[in-house]
C-alpha cells in the first residue's frame, strides 16, 4: 500500500484546530442513489477548505447492514458499497491533503454489526466455542435460562441482551445487530491495533473513537441496578462504562498511533460521570482529545456557560490536554433548535465556542444554520432508537437529514436522485448557494469566523480564558493577542463600553458609538 503524503507537517496541529464532522450519508451524492458517498465528499471538499476548517471527520463508511447507520460495521477494512469503494476512500484522503485538511475516521471498536464474520462463526459454532470468546456470550438466569444474564439495558432501550435459539444471550450496550466484543480476549485487542495500522498506512491523521468508555465491562457483569430506563449516552456510573480497564487500550493504541509521522490523533467520544474522569483518557500515553459533552449539554445561561468553560479547562490541566468544544453533531438536537433561541442564539453561541482556547467540532450543516427536521414522518424514521423506545426522546433522525446545495426545491443540489430522509420545503434558501456571498448569512459569518481564527491564533490559544467585568447575563472575555469576545446571554439588550474594534458580530448592528447597546442573543469579537 502507498502511504499517503501528509499535509503541511505542524506540531499539535489538533491542540487549536476546528474539525467538521461530514455524516456520509447526508452531506452529497455523488452518483444520484439518495444517499451521500464519498465521491460525493471528495466533490465537496474544495468547500470545506473554503469554509476555513482544518480537518474533516468523517463518520463511519465501511461495509455495514446499516442497522444504526453504519455504526454496526460488518468489515473494517472495507467500504460500504452505498458509500463507493477503497480507492474512492483513498481518493478523499489523497484530495483532502492537497487541499491541506486532514481526514479523520471514526473507529467503532465498542461492537461490530451481527453479519461481522467473527460473530457470524460464533454464532455457527455454538456455545463454548472459542469463536463466542471474543462477544460475550453467557447462560441465562431463570429456571430455564429464559431471563437475560444481568439487568443492564441497552442504550437504544429494552435489554441489553438477545437469545440466540441455541439458549444463550449475547451482550449489546446498543442494538441487537451490535454485539459487544469482549475486549478481554488478545485477538479483539489484536485485531484493532491491525485495524489502526491499515488505515494509518492509508493516511488517514486520526480516528474518532466510538463509545470509548465502552470497552471493558466490570468483572463478572454485575447488575447495574436501576429504577428507570437510561438515557441515550447518559453519564451515570455504570458496570459497563468508564472501567478503569479501558485505559490499557488507549496507552496500546497511542504507541501505534507514535510510529507514524505526522502528529496523529485520536478523539475519545467518553460518557464518564465527571471531566476529571475524561481527562483520565487524555494523558499523554494514551489519546489526543474527548469530546466536550458537558459543554455541549450546558443551557443558554450566562453563569452555567461560565461555569463549564471554567471547569472544562481546569479538569483537562492537568494532563496538559486540550479542551475541545462542540455544540451539534449527529446524535443530539441541532444547536439551533435546542438552544430555544432560534438563529440569533445558534450564532451567538457559535461565535462564542470559536473564542475559547482548544479546538472546535462543527457539524455538517451548522454553518447554513440548519434547525433540526422535527416533523420527519415515522414511516421514513431510520434511527433503531426510534424502534426500541417509547418516547420521542433520543430520536436522531432530525439532525441527520441531507444538507441544502443549492437550487429552489429539494434535493437542492444534494445529488441527482431523492434524499434518504425528506428534506423541508423551505430549505432554499438555507442552501449554500442561496447564503454565499450575502454577508448577513450564517455562512458567511463562519466562513467570517474560521478565517479570524487563522490571521488571530490568539482566539484558538491558551489553556484560560480571563474573565472581565460585564454587566449581569454578558460574558465578556479577554484572548490572547488583545481579543475580547462578548456575548449577551439574557434576553434583554445589555449596554456597556466597546472594547475596542469590532471585528465579527453574530448579527448585523451599528457598534460606532463608544458605549453601545448589545442586542439580546448577541456575540462580538473585538481588538482591543
Ligand atoms: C455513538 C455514535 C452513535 C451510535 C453509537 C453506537 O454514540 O455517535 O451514533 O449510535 O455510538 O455505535
Amino acid at each position: 500500500m502507498t502511504p499517503q503524503h501528509n499535509v503541511t507537517p505542524a506540531t499539535d496541529w489538533w491542540r487549536d484546530a476546528v474539525i467538521y464532522q461530514v455524516y456520509p450519508r447526508s452531506f452529497a451524492d455523488g452518483n444520484g442513489d439518495g444517499m451521500g458517498d464519498l465521491a460525493g465528499i471528495r466533490s465537496r471538499l474544495p468547500y470545506l477548505r473554503d469554509l476555513g476548517v482544518d480537518a474533516v471527520w468523517l463518520s463511519p463508511f465501511y461495509a455495514s447492514p446499516q442497522a444504526d447507520a453504519g455504526y454496526d460495521v460488518a468489515d473494517y477494512r472495507s467500504i460500504d458499497p452505498m458509500f463507493g469503494t477503497l480507492p474512492d476512500a483513498e481518493a478523499v484522503i489523497r484530495e483532502a491533503h492537497r487541499l491541506d485538511l486532514r481526514i479523520i475516521v471514526d473507529l467503532v471498536p465498542n461492537h461490530c454489526s451481527d453479519q461481522h464474520e467473527w460473530f457470524r462463526r460464533g454464532l455457527a459454532e455454538g456455545p463454548g466455542s472459542t469463536a463466542r470468546e471474543r462477544f460475550h456470550f453467557r447462560k441465562g438466569r431463570g429456571e430455564n435460562g429464559e431471563e437475560p444474564p444481568n439487568d443492564w439495558e441497552s442504550l437504544f432501550g429494552g435489554p441489553a441482551w438477545t437469545r440466540v435459539p441455541d439458549g444463550e444471550w449475547y451482550l449489546h450496550l446498543f442494538a441487537p445487530e451490535q454485539p459487544d466484543f469482549n475486549w478481554e480476549h488478545p485477538a479483539v485487542q489484536d485485531e484493532f491495533r491491525s485495524i489502526l495500522r491499515f488505515w494509518l498506512d492509508l493516511g488517514v491523521d486520526g480516528f474518532r473513537v466510538d463509545v470509548a468508555h465502552g470497552l471493558v465491562k466490570a468483572p463478572g457483569l454485575p447488575d447495574m441496578g436501576h429504577g428507570e430506563q437510561l438515557k441515550l449516552l447518559g453519564n451515570q456510573v455504570l458496570p459497563f462504562f468508564d472501567q478503569d480497564g479501558v485505559h490499557d487500550i488507549y496507552r496500546s493504541w497511542r504507541a501505534v498511533l507514535d510510529e507514524y509521522s505526522g502528529d496523529r490523533i485520536a478523539v475519545a467520544e467518553a460518557w464518564t460521570p465527571t471531566a476529571e474522569r475524561t481527562a483520565l483518557y487524555l494523558r499523554s500515553d494514551e489519546l489526543h482529545q474527548a469530546f466536550n459533552f458537558h459543554y455541549l449539554n450546558t443551557g443558554w445561561d450566562a453563569a452555567a456557560l461560565r461555569e463549564a468553560i471554567d471547569s472544562s479547562l481546569d479538569a483537562m490541566r492537568p494532563v496538559a490536554a486540550p479542551t475541545t468544544w462542540v455544540l451539534s453533531n449527529h446524535d443530539v438536537v441541532r444547536h439551533r433548535t435546542r438552544l430555544g433561541g432560534g438563529l440569533d442564539r445558534a450564532r451567538a453561541a457559535t461565535l462564542l465556542m470559536l473564542a475559547l482556547p482548544g479546538s472546535a467540532y462543527l457539524y455538517q450543516g451548522e454553518e447554513l444554520g440548519l434547525p433540526e427536521v422535527t416533523d420527519l414522518p415515522d414511516e421514513v424514521r431510520q434511527d433503531p432508537s426510534f424502534f426500541r423506545d417509547t418516547g420521542q426522546d433520543g430520536l436522531r433522525d432530525g439532525c441527520r437529514v441531507p444538507i441544502p446545495w443549492s437550487g429552489q426545491q429539494a434535493p437542492y443540489g444534494f445529488g441527482d436522485g431523492g434524499t434518504w430522509l425528506p428534506q423541508p420545503a423551505d430549505w432554499a434558501g438555507l442552501s449554500v448557494q442561496a447564503q454565499t456571498g450575502d454577508p448577513g448569512s450564517t455562512l458567511e459569518l463562519y466562513r467570517a469566523a474560521l478565517a479570524l481564527r487563522r490571521t488571530h491564533p490568539g482566539l484558538g490559544a491558551g489553556e484560560t480564558v480571563e474573565w472581565l467585568a460585564a454587566p449581569e447575563g454578558v460574558l465578556a472575555f479577554r484572548r490572547p493577542g488583545g481579543l475580547v469576545c462578548t456575548v449577551n446571554v439574557t434576553e434583554a439588550p445589555a449596554r456597556l463600553p466597546a472594547p475596542g474594534r469590532l471585528l465579527l458580530s453574530s448579527r448585523q448592528l451599528d457598534a460606532s458609538q463608544d458605549d453601545f447597546v448589545l442586542p439580546a442573543d448577541t456575540a462580538l469579537w473585538w481588538e482591543e
